[in-house]
């Protein structure tokens, strides 16, 4: 019979592991892999099982709907966002999905692709040689230019875009507190709380109007909001209005903040390892030849596909919760019904048994032999079963696409001095990226 999940130490009375978890998430985490392939731990009094093992992962995440609904962190995420496919579980998370799929259509994609080229190649034609930007901001703006436009082309006014920038970015950076402390405390008027509230409402805002103006003109626009505007169930029905605002919400908050960090951390990592940036530029004058990368040409740069997988295993999404629908078992140990559950890419990406020395980045590690020998679920980016990323191929595409035309013609470089720092919330962040852009000599 299976054993009762260990509980890990350090636990305070009342609190828990709140503040271990909250002081250092990035040093608490990876360290829980030691005691189990699922460990206990107390968010104040609520007992919390995380993954800590692949062999867990792929008995929680695989079966996916059917032992286990979303859990906490989405319910927490559920107000601001609605009842989009994200915050979904079972059988309505499965008629959302089927739904929203067409929107991630191939033909689609290389729409997608044009837009996120375009972009980038507007971002770049304003940077001067020698001149020095916060690489990390431009990096946000290009992710929320590229999810904008994608999203709906024709009215992404910068207003629009600004008050769905701000609203996410309230969302993102507040969501570890809000899934750690208790629902009561975002009732209480802090500045932080009141400052969320008014983004929420600036954000919904912007979007009804932009749906609103979209039923009205009725055409297919080839972005994401004209086809799901076209999606039907198999009974006909459209998605309703409050249906559409809440994916329209959804897409923003899974689509922009997480590959604006992503695209930031790619650039400083090709900065800051010169024989990477070298063999990146060889591959892309090699398979580009000084054109424009097309959407075909992108599993062609294969090198460039493994800094960002070794990028994305790096610097990757905290954590997401499940709830077990009945008692079962993870990692052959037993999880009671009703349970939260956590699993941490991150946890599972610093884990030295698969990842040796897992701080070192080395793009290596995804040579085709080497990722061959990693045990399945241990590296888990976009998650895996049923609830796993739907825009999987439109962010790979993306940060692709959008380093390949930076670095073809750009080097990007640390200011000399500048210390970075993780900052964690639901994402990792840099601290700051202030980068000297230099023309490439060749361009
Ligand atoms: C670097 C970029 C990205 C990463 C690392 C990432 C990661 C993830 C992960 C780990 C999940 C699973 C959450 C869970 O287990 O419950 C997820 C879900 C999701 N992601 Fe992404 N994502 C990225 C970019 C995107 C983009 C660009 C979009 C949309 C354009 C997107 C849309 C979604 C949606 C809609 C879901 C919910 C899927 C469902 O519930 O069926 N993501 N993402």
């Amino acid at each position: 019979m299976d054993r009762p999940a260990p509980e890990a130490p350090g636990g305070w009375p009342l609190l828990g592991h709140i503040v271990p978890i909250l002081r250092s998430p990035l040093g608490f985490l990876p360290g829980l892999a030691k005691y189990g392939a699922v460990v206990k731990i107390r968010f104040g009094t609520l007992p919390v099982y995380v993954v800590a093992h692949p062999d867990a992962v792929r008995d929680v995440l695989v079966p996916g709907d059917i032992d286990y609904k979303r859990g906490l962190c989405f319910e927490r995420l559920k107000p601001g966002l609605g009842e989009g496919i994200a915050t979904a579980s079972g059988d309505e998370h499965r008629r959302l999905r089927t739904l929203l799929q067409p929107v991630f259509s191939r033909e689609r994609l290389v729409e997608y692709s044009t837009i996120m080229r375009t972009a980038a190649e507007e971002a770049v034609q304003k940077w001067h040689d020698g001149e020095v930007i916060q690489a990390d901001e431009a990096m946000d703006d290009l992710a929320l230019t590229a999810l904008t436009r994608s999203l709906f082309r024709f009215t992404a006014t910068e207003e629009t875009a600004e008050a769905i920038k701000h609203g996410m970015r309230e969302l993102t950076h507040s969501l570890l507190k809000r899934i750690v402390l208790p629902p009561a405390w975002e009732r209480v008027p802090t500045p932080g709380n009141i400052r969320f509230r008014k983004a929420m409402a600036r954000m919904n805002n912007a979007i009804a109007e932009v749906i609103d103006a979209y039923r009205a003109a009725g055409e297919d626009r080839g972005d994401v909001l004209s086809a799901l505007l076209a999606v039907h169930d198999d009974d006909g029905k459209p998605l309703s209005d409050k249906e559409l605002h809440a994916q329209v919400m959804t897409l923003a908050l899974t689509g922009i903040e997480a590959p604006g960090a992503t695209l930031g951390w790619v650039l400083y990592e090709i900065g800051r390892n010169p024989q990477v940036a070298e063999r990146v530029r060889a591959e892309l004058d090699e398979i580009l030849g000084g054109r424009p990368p097309e959407f075909d040409d992108l599993p062609k740069l294969e090198y460039l596909g493994r800094v960002i997988n070794e990028v994305l295993r790096l610097r990757t999404p905290l954590l997401f919760s499940r709830r077990t629908l009945k008692e079962t078992s993870a990692g052959g140990l037993t999880i009671p019904a009703d349970a939260e559950m956590i699993y941490s890419p991150y946890l599972l990406h610093h884990d030295a048994r698969w990842f040796p020395d897992p701080q070192r980045f080395d793009p290596d590690r995804w040579l085709p032999e080497k990722a061959a020998k990693l045990p399945k679920n241990a590296y888990i980016p976009f998650a895996a079963g049923a609830y796993q990323c739907i825009g999987k191929i439109f962010a790979t595409t993306e940060l692709t696409m959008m380093t390949a035309v930076i670095c073809a013609r750009w080097r990007a470089e640390l200011v000399p001095g500048t210390e970075v720092r993780e900052v964690a919330s639901a994402l990792i962040r840099p601290s700051r990226l202030p980068m000297t852009v230099r023309r490439r000599a060749t361009a």
